[in-house]
């Protein structure tokens, strides 16, 4: 059984948090792009769906060739997005309401306009240089070594003018920051200072296990496992690329910073990090006691693996196993990167899936949208955006289905812009959007709606111990404990019905997925019982 529900937890253990795409929330300018005043204007929603944290993804100034993830100033706010004043507003507005908010901070590499990338890339000895990674070619002339950007090529871009090579884990745009530079590595981390300064709540921290790489760049190993129609990144396992010793201890430097503003306080600024390693090795970036690293290594394990209650309840095992004494769990379920999860399971079984991620032992991370159910979206091949599906088209890597716009109401472009969105909008909008989600006891807004403020009661779920139950056929059905208080999630994975666990029988009923009741758990049933 895992967890300690008798001691005292900080608001980023009990809470939740709700993951904003900037550009696709809510426009207030008119261009078809989301803004901070068109958020603003939204806090009143967030803070009513009950969740306790804002995670911004970026809206630092950019060229957009990856969507905000090339960042060209880290202190400035992107035009598109409005101004630094606004940002002001927008982070005195949730902090009105109570909601904290949480930037995304992009340490592994800039965009290529980034003025500290325009100078390193302008002579071999310009002082920032080594700000970057800048290798000769191999002796056939070739790259440096073998590896691979993760959206395909290799991740090395030659410099006619220079005559080397420049590193980048992603687009060439986003070359890859030399965090072995102690000037580079001041100057980042001065921008969490700047950040914290301002008052943000902490920081959700991209690839955070990609930023420092092997000394001497040795060749990735082949992964022997690869075939084509897969994404060309994996043809090698990124061994030397990521995950080394020194990341750990600059993830512990980046905590040291949040820290110094209010541990252990409900003022303590989060570091979430962006991790994707099995579990034995995302739990190092807990880091120890005497020298924490991130506050939540991300899990995007429910994500990864396939919908099945017997592989879940092995994950969740497995999970809570991995777990040193002084890490806190965390879900995720979806993201601007990943498949819509009503997408991948059928609008019946999101909301079964729902009732998870919220009822799981950990801080959940929801995703903006989701508490609508939105589910495919078919992208025409002329409005594609997304980089990743340009580089490599056709084997499914696409991310604009999972980052189409809000839909608020049944007006012109679902009430998200006056203008034609830059990206389409779902194509059931029209009936799933949140006015016409509102007046439906039974949708899934309310659904989420009413599993946040269950776990906002119930401090079981909000921070309790968890044990399992089944995890067979079907069913994955666990436990929730805190002090006297029990309560049983029995979750339905299939469409046909199944038995309910010996214990639920008689027991107080506080909330089902579906309408009605029936003594059995019916086909993508989830159901949350009271034990004692
Ligand atoms: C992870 C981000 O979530 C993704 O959207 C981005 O493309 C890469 N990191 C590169 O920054």
């Amino acid at each position: 059984m895992g967890g300690h529900s008798d001691k005292q937890h900080p608001w980023w253990e009990r809470g939740v948090v709700y993951q904003i795409y900037p550009r696709s929330f809510q426009d207030s300018s008119g261009d078809g792009v989301g803004d901070l005043a068109g958020i603003e204007s939204r806090l009143d929603y967030i803070a009513s769906l009950g969740v306790d944290a804002i995670w911004l993804s970026p809206i630092f100034p950019s060229p957009m060739a990856d969507f905000g993830y090339d960042v060209a100033d880290y202190r400035g706010i992107e035009p598109l997005f409005g101004t630094l004043e606004d940002f002001d507003r927008l982070l005195a507005a949730a902090h009105e309401r109570g909601l904290k908010l949480l930037l995304d901070f992009v340490p592994n590499h800039s965009s290529d306009r980034h003025p500290w990338f325009v100078e390193s890339r302008s002579s071999r000895d310009n002082p920032k240089r080594d700000w970057y990674i800048w290798r000769d070619p191999a002796p056939d002339g070739g790259p440096p070594n073998n590896w691979i950007s993760d959206f395909g090529g290799s991740a090395w871009e030659w410099d006619e003018a220079t005559g080397q090579y420049y590193l980048h884990a992603f687009l060439p745009q986003q070359p890859d920051l030399n965090w072995r530079n102690p000037q580079l590595k001041a100057a980042m981390l001065d921008v969490l200072r700047f950040w914290l300064d301002r008052g943000v709540d902490g920081f959700r921290i991209d690839v955070l296990w990609h930023i420092v790489k092997a000394e001497g760049l040795p060749d990735n190993p082949l992964n022997p496992e690869w075939h084509p129609g897969m994404n060309e990144r994996d043809r090698v396992l990124q061994a030397n690329s990521t995950d080394q010793p020194e990341a750990h201890a600059i993830a512990a430097e980046m905590r040291a910073i949040a820290d110094s503003y209010g541990a252990m306080s409900e003022r303590e600024r989060v570091l979430i990090g962006e991790i994707f390693l099995p579990f034995d090795r995302l739990a190092r970036w807990y880091g120890t006691p005497e020298r924490p690293e991130v506050h939540l290594p991300f899990n995007f394990s429910l994500i990864e693996n396939p919908w099945d209650a017997r592989t879940i309840a092995g994950l969740i095992a497995d999970y809570e196993a991995s777990l040193p004494e002084w890490g806190w769990p965390n879900w995720v379920l979806g993201s601007h990167d990943a498949a819509r999860i009503a997408a991948r399971v059928g609008e019946a079984q999101a909301r079964v899936a729902m009732m998870m991620l919220l009822t799981l032992r950990g801080t959940p991370t929801l995703y903006q949208g989701d508490e609508l159910g939105i589910g495919q979206v078919e992208i025409p091949a002329d409005k594609v955006q997304d980089p990743r599906e340009k580089r490599q088209p056709g084997i499914g890597l696409g991310r604009d289905p999972s980052r189409t716009p809000m839909a608020w109401d049944s007006s012109p472009n679902a009430g998200f812009s006056r203008a034609e969105p830059w990206l389409p909008l779902h194509g059931d909008w029209p009936g799933r959007n949140v006015a016409m989600e509102e007046q439906d006891a039974g949708s899934m807004l309310n659904l989420t709606r009413a599993l946040l403020r269950l776990r906002r009661q119930e401090p079981a779920l909000a921070v309790g111990d968890y044990a399992p139950v089944a995890g067979d056929g079907t069913l994955l059905a666990y436990e929730r404990r805190a002090g006297d208080s029990r309560l049983l999630v029995a979750l339905n994975l299939g469409d046909a019905a199944v038995a309910l666990p010996e214990l639920a029988h008689g027991a107080e009923r506080l909330l089902s997925t579906l309408p009605g009741e029936a003594n059995e758990l019916r086909g993508n049933e989830g159901l949350i019982v009271r034990l004692a």
